[in-house]
């Protein structure tokens, strides 16, 4: 079965309430209207009532009347978050004008619902650009234990059927942290081998820590970090397969593994490749995914301590769907971890 379709399966059985703060956005609310209809999610929209009602209305959208619908300006619910807001915020110099402020925009508003209890994740950035959409999650949600380095992992889906997972890689950070130092990139290591065992469904991830070096065959101190990085992530996370440094051919390549990187557990069959910095992340999968024709599947934030998840603005109906029940998957995958 594909994975997208299994990750939906997981989302219909334990139901997750998804918060989407852009309520009024027209392929958010198509995506919303097709998770009520299929019960991938219990959906709350946030927005004016009479505007998300006319727009579901305008698209033919039938299940719209069945979510939850909140104006964070006119929630009984507004004047409470933004105390709570400044409680968390207090020793940043918060104050209650600009708490109320803050309770006003909807990616405010929707973190306070999952922070308090009343909403299991969110998922925005159909509209709202990128760094919007994480300061608040940044801010309020916070990093799940352990963890203080938020990231993005993103599922490839390749025809190359040779490579890692039948042609499945998992590759982080894409999207959060511009240039991050050792510890956090054996942070980044170590969520996106969780995310492609929890959402990709990879029951044995075999993590490269990805350089324009293997194993020594040249030096910088941009190589160093790398190597710096792979002993960090081996001391947090002993048991996880993982190796580097290693060159992006000598990772998937079992060939060219068996020259550079012979006897690696790793070299040859990595399904998770951890790149350097956010560039490389983002150009590469980019790359991968127009020439290669490869099915870009997030990005899928981890080390939240709740899942918030961006979008592209150049997403589709299709995509905003499948972030939700991502999400939701998400969500279930935390609660376990925690019931643990
Ligand atoms: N992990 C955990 N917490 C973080 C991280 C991180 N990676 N980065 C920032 N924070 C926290 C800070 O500690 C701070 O918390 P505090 O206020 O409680 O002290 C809070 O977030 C805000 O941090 P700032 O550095 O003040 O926030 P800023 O807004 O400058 O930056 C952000 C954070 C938004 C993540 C920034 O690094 C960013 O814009 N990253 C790139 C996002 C992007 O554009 N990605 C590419 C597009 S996505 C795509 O194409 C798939």
């Amino acid at each position: 079965m594909d994975i997208i379709k299994e990750i939906i399966q997981r989302a219909q059985q334990q139901r997750q309430r998804i918060v989407l703060p852009e309520g009024t956005e027209p392929r958010t609310i198509q995506a919303a209207d097709r998770a009520i209809e299929n019960g991938t999610a219990d959906v709350i929209l946030l927005g004016k009532r009479e505007e998300i009602l006319g727009l579901a209305n305008s698209l033919n959208l039938k299940n719209i009347l069945k979510a939850n619908i909140i104006n964070p300006e006119t929630s009984e619910q507004h004047e409470m978050f933004a105390e709570k807001l400044v409680e968390l915020r207090k020793k940043k110099g918060m104050t209650i004008e600009e708490a109320r402020k803050l309770i006003n925009n909807p990616l405010y508003f929707g973190c306070m619902m999952i922070k308090l209890g009343f909403a299991d994740g969110q998922l925005a950035g159909a509209r709202d650009a990128t760094a919007n959409v994480l300061r608040p999650a940044l801010q309020i949600i916070k990093t799940e234990p352990g963890i203080t380095c938020v990231s993005g992992g993103m599922l490839l889906i390749t025809n190359a059927k040779e490579y890692g997972e039948e042609g499945l890689l998992v590759v982080g950070d894409v999207a959060v942290t511009p240039v991050p130092d050792a510890g956090q990139l054996a942070q980044i290591a170590i969520c996106t081998a969780r995310t492609a065992q929890a959402v990709a469904g990879i029951q044995d991830p075999r993590v490269a820590m990805l350089s324009f070096s293997t194993k020594g065959s040249a030096s910088h101190e941009v190589v160093n970090k790398v190597i710096e990085a792979t002993r960090k992530a081996h001391e947090m996370a002993p048991e996880l397969k993982l190796d580097g440094e290693l060159q992006a051919d000598a990772a998937i390549v079992p060939e060219v593994a068996q020259l550079k990187a012979p006897g690696s557990e790793v070299a040859g069959k990595a399904n998770v490749l951890i790149v350097p910095c956010l560039e490389v992340g983002n150009i590469s999968y980019k790359l991968v995914q127009r020439l290669g024709h490869a099915k870009a599947i997030g990005p899928i934030l981890q080390g939240i301590a709740r899942p918030v998840n961006d979008l592209s603005r150049g997403c589709s109906v299709d995509d905003v769907y499948t972030m939700i029940a991502i999400t939701a998957d998400q969500a279930i995958h935390l609660k376990e971890q925690e019931a643990k």
